[in-house]
């Protein structure tokens, strides 16, 4: 594996070996090793068009961890916003010397572009494309998983018929169909809950369940894990978007219905999340939240991914 850029290319054996590696990652943290040599002398940029908060600090984080150096390269600011094109800062970047390249980018293809433009040499990670793709997100939400329902027995482990119901603004979402490969992937059962304004044109292709009705969905899936999605106003044209009274009623997790879960049944949010929309902040703060673990678990796995994609030393596909 020279890219991490989508989880639909990814098979079952690679995420496996990506999870169990975190797994080491997060060992070796435990153990108060909380710097590895494995990068040593490798640069890591990451190169951010889109802002965040998580993933921008969790690849800084698990890159030092691992001894790299690492540059943080933001859109604003930068020669960017006087025009640079993406083959120009490439190339910038090659010329520093970059191993490894984390980009987050607006456009839905851009980190494939990078990695099949022949402009740069490095490994290219995807950090959220556009509405594509968001893998390490998708395979943060899978070792989480993995952790909460086979505490302790997690390593060498799919989720093999574990049901997964995912619900919101699927249509903007890149968290959603990363997790609809990687769960497909590793045997999960996958449902997605939206009101259809929020289906992206094509999903009753995809091979997901499919619900309008969040209450239907709870009672016929009995769900181990709900992941609720942000709502992306700011990529949405108001005449898809339903009043936000009306979609809390609807697909919001409310404290009734959070009362009414399974006794151990996971909430799961990748953040940022709309506090009192889709989520409340009895749910978003419960005993049953991975909100927090999945920041914790994303330094781990991405980690994994920068050891397995540039240290040289193991090799996948
Ligand atoms: N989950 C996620 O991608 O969060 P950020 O936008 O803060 O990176």
């Amino acid at each position: 594996m020279r890219h991490l850029l989508d989880t639909r290319t990814l098979s079952r054996d690679d995420a496996i070996l990506i999870l169990d590696t975190a797994e080491d990652m997060a060992d070796a943290q435990q153990r108060e090793m909380k710097k590895l040599p494995a990068l040593r002398g490798k640069t890591v940029v990451n190169l951010f068009y889109e802002d965040s908060t998580r993933t921008r600090i969790s690849f800084e984080a698990a890159a030092k961890r691992l001894s790299a150096d690492v540059i943080n390269f933001s859109a604003k600011g930068s020669s960017v916003s006087k025009g640079e094109s993406l083959k120009d800062t490439a190339q910038t970047l090659q010329a520093i010397g970059a191993d490894g390249v984390v980009i987050r980018h607006p456009a839905s293809g851009a980190p494939d572009r990078l990695a099949r433009s022949g402009w740069i040499d490095a490994g290219v990670l995807n950090a959220g494309d556009g509405t594509h793709e968001h893998p390490t997100q998708a395979l943060l939400d899978a070792f989480t998983m993995r952790r909460r329902l086979f505490a302790g027995d997690s390593r060498g482990r799919d989720l093999d018929g574990v049901s997964v119901v995912i619900v919101g603004d699927i249509a903007h979402s890149r968290v959603a169909r990363s997790n609809l490969w990687l769960l497909n992937a590793l045997g999960a059962h996958l449902a997605f809950v939206a009101p259809e304004t929020l289906l992206p044109y094509g999903a009753r292709d995809w091979p997901v369940r499919i619900h309008h009705s969040l209450d239907d969905a709870l009672r016929e899936e009995r769900p181990e894990v709900v992941m609720m999605l942000r709502i992306q106003s700011e990529r949405m044209h108001a005449a898809f978007f339903p009043n936000e009274r009306e979609y809390a009623r609807n697909w919001g997790l409310d404290d009734a219905r959070l009362a009414g879960l399974g006794e151990e049944t996971i909430v799961m949010h990748p953040g940022p999340m709309n506090r009192g929309l889709e989520i409340s902040a009895r749910a978003a703060d419960s005993e049953r939240s991975t909100v927090l673990e999945q920041v914790a678990n994303g330094v781990s796995v991405r980690m994994a991914a920068l050891y397995l994609l540039l240290s040289g030393e193991r090799s996948t596909s």
